[in-house]
């Protein structure tokens, strides 16, 4: 219950920099890069926690998505979009995730993407 109050009262919190995911115990979810179509992404860095671990990577051309055993086999990285897909949801999936984007003509930007995971 306590749990529940908290999870409603993020939600009604305005935060203009976040875009919000809701996804259910056991599904997979897609988190958008919000990655500017028209640009070519060369790095992109998914992250997490305040200290940035290291979850999802596309460097020089090479996709690496074992970098935290956490989520080792449930993650896939679209290379073109920059989107993320976790698949097999747990509640401990909830949490900010953070976005840099790297682009070929040297353009950067950041996005954060806050996933809620459910019960169905
Ligand atoms: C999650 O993704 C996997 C692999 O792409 C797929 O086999 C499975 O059906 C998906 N699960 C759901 C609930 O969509
Ligand atoms: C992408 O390029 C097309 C055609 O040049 C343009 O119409 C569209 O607005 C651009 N999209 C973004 C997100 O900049
Ligand atoms: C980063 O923070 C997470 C959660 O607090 C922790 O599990 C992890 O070990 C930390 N990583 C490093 C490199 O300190
Ligand atoms: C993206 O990945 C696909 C296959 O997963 C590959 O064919 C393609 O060359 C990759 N594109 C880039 C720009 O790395
Ligand atoms: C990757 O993203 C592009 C652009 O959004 C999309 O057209 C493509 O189908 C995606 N690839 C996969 C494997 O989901
Ligand atoms: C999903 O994760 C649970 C543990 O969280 C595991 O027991 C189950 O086998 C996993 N299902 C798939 C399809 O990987």
């Amino acid at each position: 219950m306590k749990l529940l109050l908290v999870l409603l009262f993020l939600q009604v919190t305005p935060g203009e920099s976040y875009r919000e995911v809701t996804g259910y115990i056991g599904e997979n979810a897609t988190l958008l890069s919000g990655a500017d179509p028209n640009r070519t992404l060369s790095t992109i860095n998914w992250l997490i926690y305040t200290n940035n671990t290291l979850i999802a990577t596309l460097i020089k051309g090479t996709i690496k998505v074992d970098w935290f055993d956490r989520y080792k086999g449930r993650l896939s990285l679209n290379n073109s979009s920059g989107d993320l897909t976790i698949r097999n949801l747990t509640s401990k999936d909830a949490m900010q995730y953070n976005v840099d984007l790297t682009d070929t003509e040297r353009h950067n930007s950041a996005h954060k993407i806050d996933l809620k995971v459910k019960r169905k």
